[in-house]
């Protein structure tokens, strides 16, 4: 991180040249790189060239008021801590200049000790804000659209809207099943956003006991419940121009709905316990993996919270919905994971990635991070195999078996498992561009079955007539 070897740089600004020479020495010989001003002007000109870690500053200068400079510096640059100085006592400036954002306030003559360690005390802020720049600038690129993966048509087209939805203050509704990226989009529309300097935070609806997630949300004062031993300032007021996820939020209790949707009318809050509404400026993220319409009909979720949160729906489609993105999600958790190990990446052998992309990820991109990221500490060697690679995945497409109702007329069993049978050899046929060898794979049959079918079942059209030569023909009738 920049300057910690560094010295650190302080600007001194006094109309007193004894004080700059007696500051300049004091400080110099602390280490720290001196530079000095004697008056606003000449500040303002060794300002506008660089930047300082602290300035020292005189109140009382002739040509103006360091109050002034204070809050010039203040609105340019946040991150310098300023201390004022001034040879008379005045309460009035002291508050003045507390509140224009100065570090501290100092009058002289200062005890010189004191004097050091209130310098030091700023100057360990300085870096904190730094520090916080420097996490700031790392979230937004781990959060940032680079990092969420998908070329899909449908992943394009959210990303285009969150670019514009980011923008605005707007209400965004995320649904969308279990591991599809929610958080991950609430965080990349946060950053993408007016309000990345400010803070993201996030909290799990379904998690907690009404009561509690009341006053986690808006605050309590103390004693408003037992073991409310102090007061809180809830999510609404610490997310303060910055933006607040409202996880799960479908699994809310119907009367905290009422005061969620409250809150997001008035833009106020009430404490638990106290009187007064307070104003708030968050920008509200809801997400769910629940059907909302279904439950506004179950009578579960409020119609009017839902319009009242619903102004942009953003529906992430599950990972089967957008299979195409497979390989590419692939490639870039073995990126990841690959450097967190410490290996080289490995490369993923042709069998795994079909069958990665046949499988239907009922936990959608995590499901797929975890058998990545499993698949790589566990591979010896430098491509990933069916060994590698969970059972399920391999032979679990339980939730393609869709569930049939036997019609009241009854049907032909016979004639319907046929159909059945023709359906999914048509597809792997498809999948694997008529190779039958590898439909038969996908399929779990032997190839000498899947030929046999397939002449049954009329399906050689869809075969490659030059695909299978004799001898693999030989192999596959004695297997
Ligand atoms: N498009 C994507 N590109 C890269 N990583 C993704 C993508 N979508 C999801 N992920 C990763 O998958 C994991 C799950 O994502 P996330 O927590 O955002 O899902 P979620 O929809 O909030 O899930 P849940 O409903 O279970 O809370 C995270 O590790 C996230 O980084
Ligand atoms: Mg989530």
């Amino acid at each position: 991180m920049a300057g910690t070897q560094m010295k650190r740089s302080i600007l001194i600004v006094d109309d007193e040249a004894s004080m700059i020479e007696f500051l300049q020495l004091l400080l110099e010989e602390e280490g720290y790189a001196v530079t000095s001003a004697g008056s606003m002007t000449e500040a303002r000109g060794r300002l506008g060239s660089r930047s300082f870690d602290l300035i020292l500053c005189d109140i009382m200068m002739p040509d103006g008021n360091g109050l002034d400079l204070l809050q010039e510096i203040k609105e340019a640059d946040a991150r310098a801590s300023v201390i004022m100085m001034t040879a008379y006592t005045s309460t009035k400036s002291a508050i003045e200049a507390m509140r224009l954002g100065a570090y501290h306030y100092v009058s002289k003559p200062f005890d010189v000790e004191e004097l050091k360690v209130v310098i030091q005390k700023a100057l360990e802020k300085t870096e904190l804000v730094d520090e916080n720049v420097y996490l700031r600038k790392e979230l937004e690129q781990k959060y940032g659209f680079a990092n969420i993966i998908g070329r899909s048509r449908r992943m394009q087209e959210i990303f285009s809207l969150i670019e514009r939805v980011a923008v605005t203050n707007s209400t965004v509704l995320l649904e969308g099943e279990s591991g599809t990226g929610k958080e991950l989009i609430a965080r990349a529309v946060h950053y993408a956003s007016q309000r990345s300097n400010r803070r993201f935070l996030s909290v799990n609806c379904g998690a907690l006991p009404e009561t509690l997630l009341e006053s986690e949300l808006f605050g309590h004062e103390r004693g408003a419940f037992t073991g409310a031993v102090r007061d809180k300032k809830g999510l609404f007021r610490e997310a303060s121009g910055g933006t607040l996820l409202l996880d799960e939020i479908g699994e809310m209790a119907p009367s905290m709905q009422v005061k969620l949707l409250r809150a997001l009318q008035e833009k106020k809050v009430r404490r638990v316990g106290g009187h007064k509404e307070e104003p708030v400026d968050v920008r509200i993220i809801a997400a769910t993996n629940q059907n909302l319409q279904e439950q506004i009909q179950l009578g579960t979720f409020r119609e009017d919270l839902y319009y009242r949160i619903n102004v942009i729906p953003i529906r992430l489609p599950a990972l089967r919905e957008r299979r195409d993105d497979i390989p590419i999600l692939v490639d870039h958790f073995i990126k990841k994971y690959s450097e967190e190990l410490g290996i080289e990446p490995k490369r993923v052998s042709v069998n795994v990635m079909r069958q990665l992309e046949a499988y239907p990820w009922p936990g959608n991109v995590r499901e797929l991070e975890n058998v990545i990221e499993r698949a790589l500490a566990l591979c010896a060697g430098d491509v990933l195999t069916t060994d590698d690679v969970p059972t399920q995945v391999l032979y679990g497409r339980s939730d393609r078996v869709t569930t049939i109702d036997l019609p009241a007329e009854g049907l032909d069993l016979e004639d319907y498992l046929e159909n059945i049978r023709r359906q999914l050899m048509r597809e792997a046929l498809d999948r694997s561009r008529g190779v039958q060898t590898q439909a038969a794979e996908l399929l779990g049959i032997s190839f000498r079955s899947f030929r046999y079918y397939a002449k049954k079942l009329g399906l050689t059209g869809d075969v490659q007539s030059e695909d299978e030569p004799e001898t693999v023909d030989a192999r596959a009738a004695h297997s």
